[in-house]
């Protein structure tokens, strides 16, 4: 299949209709579109199509079990597809729409099992990105999207990306540039008498929690474990999977920071002495600490939105330069830190060494 390349932007800043009116009649036509939103970039079709959704599943290599979120345009657009748009709910998309935050409702009979990955609930989510908001609204179709990457593979923050994983696979990219935030939308699932944080992101815990009091983590994505991990099964299916990951065996350090240091230049000498590529993701800070020749640093510790962006292009980088082992720091926090050591420690496959 030929993949048509084109711009969402003219120089100006400009939408570029004619783009967006391409991809929104191949939506309408039940073909694919990868299109830019402000997390990361999106694989769209028809979510009311049973077909547009098999062939979702079937470019991106994805079990056919882990469920896509359904995009909209606007908050009206939620009504047929949902059983019941609760108070609780209205107000997360009121406050948070369009933006980060995709939302779990009871799904209506419109929405097929293809799209929900068999559950009777479906995901909502509106991007803040007006070239997404305008193909959607042209489309007349809910999208249903998931990130546009090969199953297993980091998600895409720039068009290249999407292409290195899906050209000839679908219809049309649209290039909107390098994605803002980089990695995926909060998950908040609405339908349970405690609404419950399936995956963090950008919309963080506390911010929820001025909304709508108490909020709790699904327990599944505080394990660091690995055996832990095997037994409880998240409520996201996605989140099951071994996700975002690069080539290489992806090891975490964890601790004070001198240490750190110490524990990644040591491991660094021992692999290159056994003739493997090492690599090393730090922050600025540090990143002229390190006695490795490939180094990466995701950005300035204190702003978060920065690591955020950088992650996954550095873990595909690192698979550019065919590393073998990547050693990487931590970035907890309570805030994104959250959302990017969720992300770094599935990328790692839960591989930490504490120091
Ligand atoms: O930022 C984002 O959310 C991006 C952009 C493209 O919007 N999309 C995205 O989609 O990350 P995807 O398919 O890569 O991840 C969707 C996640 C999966 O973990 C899936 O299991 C979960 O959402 N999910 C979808 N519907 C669900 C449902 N009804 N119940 C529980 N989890 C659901
Ligand atoms: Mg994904």
């Amino acid at each position: 299949m030929e993949t048509v390349f084109e711009k969402a932007y003219l120089e100006n800043d400009e939408l570029n209709m004619d783009a967006i009116s391409k991809a929104a009649a191949f939506l309408e036509e039940g073909k694919l579109v990868a299109f830019p939103t402000e997390t990361v970039y999106g694989l769209g079709g028809n979510a009311l199509s049973k077909d547009a959704s098999k062939h979702i599943y079937a470019a991106k290599g994805r079990p056919s079990d882990n469920p896509l979120i359904v995009h909209v345009a606007d908050i009206k657009s939620v009504y047929p597809l949902v059983k019941e748009l609760n108070e609780k709910a209205k107000m997360l998309m009121e406050k948070f729409w369009p933006g980060p935050l995709t939302i779990i409702l009871n799904k209506s009979d419109i929405v097929p099992y293809e799209t929900t990955g068999g559950l009777d609930t479906v995901a909502l989510r509106m991007p803040d990105n007006k070239a997404a908001l305008k193909m959607i609204e042209l489309s007349e179709v809910p999208v249903a999207a998931p990130s546009a990457n090969t199953s297993g593979k980091p998600s895409p923050t720039k068009a290249e990306h999407v292409y290195e994983d899906l050209d000839g696979k679908i219809s049309m990219i649209l290039d909107g540039g390098e994605v803002g935030i980089g990695i995926e939308s909060t998950i908040i699932d609405m339908t349970g008498d405690t609404p419950t944080i399936l995956r963090p992101g950008y919309v963080t815990k506390n911010e929820l929690s001025k909304l709508l009091g108490e909020v709790k983590y699904d327990e599944a994505l505080l394990i660091r474990d690995k055996e832990k991990a095997k037994k409880i099964v998240p409520k996201a299916p996605g989140m099951k999977y071994r996700h975002y990951a690069p080539k290489a065996d992806f090891i975490l350090i964890e601790g004070d920071e001198e240490k750190v240091i110490e524990k990644i230049n040591e491991l660094v000498t021992e692999y290159e002495n056994k003739g493997y590529k090492t690599g090393v993701i730090c922050q600025d800070k540090t990143k002229d600490r390190y006695k490795c020749e490939n180094v990466i640093s995701l950005g300035n510790k204190e702003n978060e939105v920065t690591i955020s962006h950088n992650l996954y292009a550095t873990l595909r980088e690192f698979d550019k330069r065919e590393t073998d082992y990547i050693f990487g720091e931590t970035f907890m926090s309570d805030n994104l830190g959250t959302a990017i050591m969720n992300r770094m420690i599935k990328a790692a496959g839960y591989q930490i060494i504490d120091v």
